[in-house]
């Protein structure tokens, strides 16, 4: 067991005298595939070795305790009086409102928490945190919910108290992780396939830029929304149901008379990542791991350019690394406005390209960043208790 799911643990047993569940739920890196997943597109996210753990048991009553490792904080609440709250807070309480609101027989319970997963990183510690409830809840009053079924329920939760607007891709790759695969998600039908995840040579580095600009999530719900907007012009002139319809963006800009310059902008960005991820999975299936790294590329500037979700430090990061002979491919990870770039490295030029690139970054930003070297995971589950 490692040291935070000890000293999880260890937080119970002295805040609580029942014998706890442990359970691991992880965050998520994704190659390619941003800001489509609420825009039927389709994604390609793997479970990490990086996330929540929560030990957690019933206690008999209609109370709930929380304590929040990570933030020394404790929060107590009756199960018929949850309501929105804020923070962390927020994450949990929702979930358990999902839970109730499927009308799902669950009553008081002691859960102590807490992770590896840097706030805002892009790494998804939301949904780290959401799913890790959700699973143990669903395991200790038997609910008898699918890992799909909570992955959407935590995607509702999300939308919920905390009010971000989220597409599914995180919480799925929480729920159905698998080790050493990726996860190609068909965000319209939900299908999935894993491919193994094979970078003979290369590794998956992320570089966390340490900040997070205030206002990403009103951010990206405006994104969903010009999305939205932008759609709802072209259903109604073009025979078309979603952008997955849109063939090109010739097609595209047949409307673009119609559409706001930062309306278009996100279609256009959204059109052209759906076609580059669709192009990507086939690449990396023929295992051309340097044509997959073109398009991560591609990604960044869509992202930077188009949808206006970069920042300085991440397009200082991708245009370090597009320098940099040993990497193959970048582009920032997640939401965005801040967190991680993901890069794909070769293995013999990653101790360098790490070294000098946290170096340049503290140089100019006056920050000091984090490098990891990531590895998949499965989805969240329970783990084995040994106190
Ligand atoms: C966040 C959301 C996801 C997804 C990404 C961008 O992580 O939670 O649903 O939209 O941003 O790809």
């Amino acid at each position: 067991m490692n040291t935070i799911a000890r000293s999880v643990l260890k937080s119970f047993t002295e805040n609580f005298t029942s014998r706890p569940a442990l359970f691991f739920s992880p965050g998520r890196i994704n190659l390619i595939g941003e800001h489509v997943d609420y825009n039927d597109g389709f994604v390609m996210p793997a479970a990490i070795n990086k996330g929540v753990y929560y030990a957690i048991a019933e206690n008999q009553t209609d109370d709930i305790h929380f304590y929040a490792v990570d933030f020394d904080e404790r929060f107590s609440v009756h199960i018929h009086d949850i309501e929105s709250n804020d923070s962390w807070r927020n994450y949990v309480l929702s979930v358990v409102n999902e839970f109730l609101l499927l009308g799902k027989n669950i009553h008081g319970f002691n859960c102590v928490f807490g992770g590896d997963i840097p706030r805002g990183s892009g790494m998804s510690s939301s949904a780290a945190v959401e799913g890790g409830l959700a699973f143990a809840l669903n395991e200790m009053f038997t609910t008898g919910l699918t890992r799909v079924e909570l992955a959407l329920l935590c995607q509702r939760a999300e939308h919920n108290y905390p009010n971000v607007q989220c597409g599914i891709m995180d919480q799925f790759a929480n729920m159905m992780g698998k080790k050493d695969h990726v996860i190609l998600l068909d965000c319209q039908s939900m299908q999935h396939q894993y491919f193994p995840l094979v970078l003979a040579g290369y590794k998956i580095v992320l570089i966390n830029t340490k900040v997070h600009h205030s206002l990403a999530s009103g951010e990206y719900n405006i994104r969903r929304q010009r999305c939205e907007e932008g759609l709802k012009i072209l259903k109604a002139r073009l025979p078309v149901q979603s952008f997955r319809d849109i063939k090109s963006v010739t097609e595209l800009d047949t409307e673009k008379h119609n559409m706001s310059p930062k309306v278009y902008n996100c279609c256009r960005f959204v059109v052209e990542e759906i076609a580059r991820t669709k192009k990507a999975s086939a690449l990396l299936q023929q295992n051309d791991i340097a044509g997959f790294g073109k398009l991560m590329f591609e990604t960044h500037e869509g992202l930077s350019e188009l949808y206006e979700v970069s920042c300085d430090e991440l397009d200082f990061l991708v245009q370090r690394a597009r320098k940099y002979p040993a990497v193959i491919g970048a582009r920032l990870m997640g939401g965005g406005f801040g967190g991680c770039t993901i890069n794909i490295v070769a293995e013999d030029g990653v101790a360098n390209f790490i070294e000098d690139t946290c170096m340049e970054y503290q140089q100019q930003f006056e920050i000091v960043p984090e490098a990891y070297i990531v590895e998949t995971a499965d989805g969240t589950k329970t783990l084995a208790v040994t106190l």
